[in-house]
């Protein structure tokens, strides 16, 4: 199954994608998390992006569409993947589309996490993230880690984003409205979208989720 989730800054994309892949057995692909790997190997992308992320605004496509199409065409993406922060722009979208319909495939799912502005500021300002995996992601109050600042899974140090900090927050959710939610529509026309409310306790979400996926409810 080929998933695209979207939604704004903070809904809990992460966490449902990370669960989700799980349970459909198909890989998680989230270009925030490589983005930031990349800023933490200090590779030549790294440093290329890392002020962008760290304003909270836009990495340019043409860097963002290679770097999601390299990871998509690995091996364990053949069979289908769960697409969490691409695309992020009806450029990116039309990208996509066209690289999927060249290799014969297409889309299956938008699911679209609704979470109202100011839970998605409460989610932002308690979210720890793991240094050493950025898909163990923890909340200071709503899914607070056994031993503070300790990773459960790994035993990494947890640590607060840097574009976490309430200005740049305000700045990425003007770039989602902006840029991101026209995309819904783009993906409505073609009759993809499955809307959620994400308002609920992390397993009542997957619930939802699992629930709307074409084959699986
Ligand atoms: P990215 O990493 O994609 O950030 P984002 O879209 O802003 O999303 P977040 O990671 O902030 O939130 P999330 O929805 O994953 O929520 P989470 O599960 O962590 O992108 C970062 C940057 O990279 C961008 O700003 C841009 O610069 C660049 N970038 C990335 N992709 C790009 C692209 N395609 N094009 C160009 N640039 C790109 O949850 C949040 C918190 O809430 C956590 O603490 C969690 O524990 C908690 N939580 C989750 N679910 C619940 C729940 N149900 N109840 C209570 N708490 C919950
Ligand atoms: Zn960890």
């Amino acid at each position: 199954m080929r998933i695209v989730l979207v939604g704004p800054p903070g809904a809990g994309k992460g966490t449902q994608a990370a669960l989700l892949a799980e349970q459909l057995s198909i890989p998680h692909i989230s270009t925030g998390n490589l983005f930031r790997a990349n800023i933490s190997e200090g590779t030549e992308l790294g440093r290329r992006v890392e002020s962008i992320l760290r304003e909270g605004g836009l990495v340019p496509d043409e860097l963002t569409i290679a770097m999601a199409a390299e990871r998509m065409a690995q091996e364990d993406a053949q069979g289908g993947f769960l697409l969490d922060g691409f695309p992020r722009n009806i450029g990116q979208a039309k990208a996509l589309d066209a690289s999927l319909a060249e290799a014969g495939q297409k889309l299956d799912a938008v699911l679209d996490l609704e979470v109202p502005e100011d839970e998605v500021v409460k989610r932002i300002a308690g979210r720890r993230m793991c240094r050493r995996d950025s898909a163990h992601v923890f909340h200071v109050e709503y899914n607070p880690p056994r031993r503070e600042g300790v990773c459960d899974v790994c035993g990494g140090e947890l640590y607060q984003r840097d574009d976490d900090r309430a200005e740049t927050v305000r700045k990425r959710l003007a770039v989602y409205h902006e840029e991101t939610e026209p995309i819904i529509d783009y993906y409505r026309a073609q009759g993809l979208v499955s809307t959620i409310s994400a308002l609920a306790p992390v397993p009542e979400v997957t619930r939802r989720a699992l629930a709307v996926l074409p084959g699986l409810g």
